[in-house]
């Protein structure tokens, strides 16, 4: 039934099957080399031209060390399965295409309402004293929404990334006084390990900036004595180097419920926030073959953890080759 075949019966299983069909390819496997087959999915047409999933278990049927003699071929209709499993795929896609557009949507209607409600005000008194103050204002609601339409398409476009070796060190010290010329009552120390990368300097300044700044800015709103801490971890495998960058802060940490929803693009709980700072992070680190991940520090305050696939730096090469010597 699942094959869609009336009479299996006396018929070669290639020719009720056909040649050119991967489960007869699979049972010729089995009974060539007696390899097993657990749980494949396959593509089946029927004879009668429809396509169906089919989930395949085959095993050689052979006595002691002989050559297989039969395979038993367990088989599942998995068609109804795969269609709803596209289905609610597109269905995610659609419910995360929504939850972006809403997102868009609310920035653009409140600076709208905003920037309407200066106008009105403009226009009802043209030479009243404070035309220019709510003209001011009218300026600072379109250049926020600027913000967000280009931090909106940074994300949603695809990323060129050029390979170039980027120093981690160099590159936070000049984070750090950035974000010290924002939030100066905030300690920031850069402590651990740090080694070259291959990657794009300016987006890579850009996942640093956004991480120290939500540090920062969650410090300063909560701690007596606002500090945060930029942590380099190198380490390394017999294939590959890794580079780990650990973003401490003592400000109030992350709520449980908030903790699933951080890297989508519009989830902030900041008056002033788009938003898209952490959603861009994470876009930036994926195309460099990296991830970034949150966590609540044991005594308290926020953790994010970047790691990267690190390069060996030109004086570590040099070393290592010393030591060879
Ligand atoms: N270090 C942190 N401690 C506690 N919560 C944090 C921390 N970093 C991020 N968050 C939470 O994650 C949310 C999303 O951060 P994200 O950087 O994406 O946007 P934002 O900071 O709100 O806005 P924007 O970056 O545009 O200014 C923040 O609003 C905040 O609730
Ligand atoms: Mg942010």
């Amino acid at each position: 039934q699942a094959l869609g075949i009336k009479a299996l019966a006396f018929r070669r299983y290639s020719e009720a099957l056909g040649e050119l069909s991967e489960l007869s390819d699979l049972i010729q496997q089995c009974l060539a080399d007696g390899k097993t087959f657990r749980r494949e999915q396959t593509e089946h047409i029927t004879p009668d031209g429809s396509h169906r999933e089919l989930g395949v278990t085959i095993s050689p049927i052979r006595r002691a060390q002989e050559k297989a003699t039969g395979a038993i071929c367990l088989l599942s209709d998995l068609t109804e399965l795969t269609a709803l499993q596209k289905q609610m795929q597109l269905r995610e896609n659609l419910a995360a295409l929504g939850e972006l557009s809403a997102g868009i949507a609310h920035e653009f209607k409140n600076a709208l309402a905003t920037i309407s409600g200066y106008a009105q005000m403009i226009q009802s008194e043209p030479n009243a004293a404070d035309t220019v103050e709510n003209a001011k204002k009218i300026l600072d609601q379109t250049r926020s929404i600027t913000h967000v339409v280009t931090e909106f398409l940074r994300y949603a476009r695809p990323l060129e990334i050029s390979e170039e070796p980027v120093e981690l060190r160099v590159l936070l010290d000049r984070t750090v006084c950035e974000i010290l010329e924002l939030q100066p009552q905030v300690r920031i120390s850069i402590e651990g390990n740090f080694s070259a990368i291959a990657g794009d300097e300016g987006l890579l300044r850009q996942v640093f900036l956004n991480l120290a700044r939500n540090a920062a800015e969650a410090a300063a709103s909560n701690s007596p004595n606002p500090a945060v801490i930029l942590r380099g971890e190198t380490s390394e495998s017999s294939e590959d180097r890794t580079q780990r960058i650990r973003i401490l802060d003592n400000g109030p940490g992350i709520p449980i419920e908030a903790l699933a929803k951080l890297f989508r693009p519009f989830f902030t709980t900041k008056v002033n926030g788009t938003g898209l700072g952490l959603a861009v992070v994470q876009k930036i680190l994926l195309q460099h073959g990296g991830q970034v991940e949150a966590q609540n520090r044991v005594g308290g305050g926020a953790e994010f953890i970047v790691t990267l696939p690190a390069t060996r730096t030109i004086s570590q090469a040099v070393e290592s080759k010393e030591v060879t010597i």
